[in-house]
């Protein structure tokens, strides 16, 4: 386990994400009320930054061409079979924002 320092809370906008760049990886940062989700910035569509795009509730939605990814799964609302978006685990310490890019939130360790 790795966490390192992506960002501060005040940074993250609401309504949208922030891109942060880890280890050469664009990662997007969502809030959800407290919690903060992270996962890979790319829409499997056509490789957009999802962190540009609407988010309403845990739905972000594309600005490309609108698909829609639940930010605390990685999968699209209506297709919960289907391949998600890498996500990495996130903890907050103050303020301090931090990932760890060796870990998913679906893991226990
Ligand atoms: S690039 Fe995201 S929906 Fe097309």
């Amino acid at each position: 386990m790795a966490y390192q320092k992506v960002a501060n809370t005040n940074d993250l906008p609401t309504g949208r994400g922030l891109c942060v760049q880890v280890d050469g990886i664009d990662i997007g940062l969502f809030r959800v009320g407290e919690k903060i989700y992270a996962m890979e910035n790319r829409c499997p569509h056509a490789d957009d930054p999802l962190s540009e795009g609407t988010l309403e509730g845990t739905i972000v939605t594309c600005r490309a061409h609108g698909w829609q990814f639940d930010v605390r799964t990685g999968f699209r609302p209506e297709d919960g079979d289907g391949f998600p978006i890498p996500r990495f685990k996130v903890r907050t310490t103050g303020n301090t924002i931090e990932i760890d890019l060796q870990s998913s939130p679906d893991e226990n360790r």
